[in-house]
């Protein structure tokens, strides 16, 4: 019973307390008098919620903690300096446990290595309901949350920002279809030339394909069926605030599945592994033991060459003909060239997205000398990648070992042996079934 008065605040109440401090109409300290008085002493015992239960709380009290420290920060002189003090007098459940300890052992009663704060797995995954994608009939992947009744909990209640979370939870979920599909490719010994490897790479290529169309089909959206690049900037990126100093706030960055297939195609970035180890605190504990995994692993087109006993440099500076001479030999090699090119795509399209949501609404605030937000800035991203960086990622995602084929690939048209199914993104869906 408690909980459920709990739920129906965070879910209720809470947004429409954001709201209204940001349109001035309360005080900023509202919201926290509101919860230490009506929520906080209501917080059930911990060790008697089921690991669900516990996940569900994790994912609303991330919500009612990141408006704490966003309204706190902003109105504190020295806020953002010591964050950790918007929780001060905040006690948690009838043992009067501070909210920051009481949230992390929250956390860690969800036996998954949880973040002590609020997370990409809490807001994305958990807090958005099942999201299925399917070739036709088949089903590719399931990515469920934690809830079943088809709330996305939000900031505000706005619709924009629910549709935001519905999105990159849409984009992990073809994630996840592709890393789902090329994992058996990963197995020792597994050959990646065959028919059954090029019918996996094919239908990674459309997923892939099918991922980069939802980034551009979100950029034309109109306004109020996406969200509008002030909004993004000015409320909803203002909540990811640190809750200590130096903690990691929640990103697109922290998407395991981008992170997998960043491993498993490989990315020549140098630092790449340094630079993903250091969010692992904001991941889950299985993702931080399958990345790992991967990392130690050579990528799928080092296999690849190497198994064709084809030298990297020899293919950079290989003429025209012996392109082709390589391309007949191995047709499978042009499938792992689309797969590669996919991805590149993909990735600049994302690109586009941070640029025309992000980086140059930005860049006319500091032309026309308005300067940035003082909480968190947007000038780049919350875990710190600037659009130079963003830039790098998709150069480097182009400049794969494969890009030499580029020059002669058309001449080798896709030869149809999967099983009749025809290679064609547009057969791909992505729906929130639950
Ligand atoms: C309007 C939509 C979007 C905007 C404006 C946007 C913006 C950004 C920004 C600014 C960063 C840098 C983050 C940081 O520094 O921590 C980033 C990174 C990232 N975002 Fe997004 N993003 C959007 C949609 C998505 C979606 C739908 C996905 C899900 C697939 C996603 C996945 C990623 C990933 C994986 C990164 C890490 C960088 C990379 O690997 O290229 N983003 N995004």
């Amino acid at each position: 019973m408690l909980l459920r008065q709990v739920d129906e605040w965070v879910d209720a109440e809470l947004p429409r307390l954001n709201q209204a401090i940001l349109d001035g109409a309360i005080p900023p300290g509202s919201l926290a008098g509101q919860a230490r008085e009506v929520l906080l002493p209501r917080l059930p015992s911990i060790t008697r919620l089921s690991r669900d239960e516990a996940r569900r709380l994790v994912v609303r009290l991330g919500f009612l903690g990141a408006s704490v420290a966003r309204h706190y920060q902003e109105w504190t002189p020295g806020g953002k300096e010591l964050p950790e003090r918007a929780f001060d007098g905040l006690p948690a459940g009838s043992d009067e446990i501070p909210f920051r300890h009481y949230f992390a052992a929250l956390a860690e009663h969800t036996g998954d290595g949880h973040y002590g704060r609020d997370s990409y797995a809490s807001l994305v995954r958990w807090n958005v309901g099942t999201i299925e994608v399917r070739r036709g009939d088949e089903v590719l992947s399931v990515l469920p949350g934690v809830f079943d009744d088809r709330h996305v909990r939000s900031y505000t209640g706005t619709s924009g920002e629910e549709r935001f979370f519905v999105l990159v939870k849409q984009g992990e979920a073809i994630e996840l279809a592709v890393n789902e599909v090329l994992e058996p490719l990963t197995h020792d010994g597994a050959g990646l030339v065959g028919e059954h490897a090029v019918c996996r790479v094919r239908l990674a290529a459309d997923l892939m394909m099918a991922l980069r169309k939802l980034f551009l089909d979100f950029a034309v959206l109109p306004p109020e069926r996406s969200m509008p690049p002030e909004q993004f900037m000015d409320v909803f990126r203002q909540f990811a605030v640190h809750w200590t100093v130096g903690d990691i706030p929640p990103s697109g960055a922290l998407d395991p599945e981008a992170l997998k297939r960043d491993f498993l195609l490989g990315i020549a970035i140098p630092g790449y592994e340094h630079n993903v180890r250091r969010l692992f605190p904001a991941l889950l504990s299985r993702e931080r033991t399958t990345i790992e995994d991967l990392m130690a692993r050579d990528t799928l087109p080092f296999r690849l060459l190497t198994g064709l006993g084809i030298d990297p440099g020899e293919l950079r500076a290989a003429p025209p003909a012996r392109l082709r001479q390589l391309l007949g030999e191995d047709p499978a090699l042009a499938d792992w060239y689309r797969l590669l090119t996919a991805h590149a795509r993909a990735a600049g399209a994302h690109l586009m997205l941070s640029k025309k949501f992000l980086f140059k609404p930005q860049r006319r605030r500091d032309e026309a000398g308005a300067g940035d937000r003082r909480l968190v800035s947007n000038r780049s991203g919350t875990t710190g990648m600037n659009e130079t960086y963003l830039e790098r990622l998709t150069r480097a995602r182009q400049d794969h070992p494969l890009a030499p084929l580029r020059a002669v690939v058309a001449d080798f048209p896709q030869i149809n042996r999967c099983d009749g199914v025809r290679s064609h993104p547009e057969l791909i869906s992505v729906a929130l079934v639950g």
